[in-house]
């Protein structure tokens, strides 16, 4: 096993009564798109503001490469780029000068800087906008603009916090592309969404959070294999399920059914065939279906079947 370039450990974060991260633990490995994938207020921007120094945890520990994030932050900061949610860019200065801005907070200047600043607009696809006010750009060519702040100093780990957040499809399609070649290059990338999506083309793990915890992590693969065959939701007449149960739960593709909220849950080793034989039980047994739902194996129905509730409501 490679080691961990970062490790957080039992990871608590109050905001006075409010405790926003319930004791996280997880490790990314060097060269990993990890993504935190949850709901809004499920603590990722907290998460990541903790591992860019900007945040003390109450509890716990994080590690860069070694390094404690909290006790050691003039060791970590040059190692993390850290692409804010909110956008942090003056308005009135031009692309390049918003640059070199942050590049004198990581105390580049000289030609360094400038090289540094070519190649970082070039990557981002605004080489021609360098010397434009920020304020005449459109929303994505901001967020570009942001993700190259966040990668001036050639950081070996990058943090972006929902990048896509209020871009088109077009300025979208070109973040997910520096994003995949940034990770060719070797860079280590946390990915923070609510878009399943992107999580299932960008991530090779995604840990799913809810409410300040993390509900499962796996590979996508091994988080979509949770569902099995995908699962099947049923409303049948209250009266007749007790007779039907014994006989849905022998089904060759049903593996569970349980109640839930009025209907039946059932989980199948194939969703397609299980469907078919439950709509020939209920022809059999002259049971009418209410409603029927079913959900393909896929992350968004993973969310569901962990949380109960959609990732988008
Ligand atoms: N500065 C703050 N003061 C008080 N509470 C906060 C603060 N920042 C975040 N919180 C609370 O902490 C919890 C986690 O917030 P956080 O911003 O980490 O979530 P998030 O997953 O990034 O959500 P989003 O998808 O909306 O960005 C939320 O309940 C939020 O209200
Ligand atoms: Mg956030």
């Amino acid at each position: 096993m490679p080691s961990p370039v970062i490790s957080i450990n039992g990871l608590v974060k109050k905001y006075g009564e409010r405790v926003a991260v319930q004791g996280v633990s997880f490790s990314i490995t060097e060269g990993e798109i990890f993504g935190l994938l949850g709901p809004n207020g499920a603590g990722k921007t907290t998460i990541l503001s903790i591992l860019s120094t900007l945040l003390v945890p109450d509890e716990g520990n994080a590690t860069i490469i070694g390094h404690d994030v909290a006790r050691e932050t003039k060791r970590v900061k040059p190692l993390i780029g850290f692409v804010p949610q909110e956008l942090a860019l003056y308005q009135t200065l031009s692309a390049w000068d918003n640059l070199v801005f942050f590049g004198r907070i990581y105390g580049m200047g000289g030609a360094i800087l400038k090289e540094r600043i070519t190649t970082v607009l070039a990557l981002v696809g605004l080489s021609d906008r360098a010397g434009d006010l920020v304020q005449t750009f459109s929303g994505g060519m901001k967020r570009r603009l942001n993700i190259a702040a966040g990668l001036i100093h050639q950081p070996r780990i990058l943090f972006l916090d929902e990048p896509t957040v209020g871009v088109d499809p077009q300025s979208r399609n070109f973040i997910f592309e520096h994003v995949e070649r940034l990770n060719e290059g070797g860079m280590t990338i946390v990915y923070t969404t609510h878009y399943m999506e992107e999580a299932e083309r960008l991530c090779d793990r995604v840990a799913i959070m809810d409410q300040g915890r993390i509900l499962a992590l796996d590979t996508m693969k091994g988080l979509v294999d949770m569902l099995g065959g995908g699962v099947i939701y049923v409303g049948l007449v209250q009266a007749s399920v007790e007779t039907l149960l014994p006989s849905l739960r022998s089904l060759p593709h049903v593996r569970m059914v349980v109640e839930e909220e009025g209907r039946l849950k059932i989980e199948t080793s194939d969703s397609h065939l299980a469907l078919l034989e439950l709509i020939e039980l209920c022809k059999v047994s002259n049971v009418s279906i209410l409603s029927l739902e079913m959900l393909q194996p896929n992350l968004e129905s993973v969310f569901l079947h962990l949380t109960g509730k959609r990732l988008r409501d």
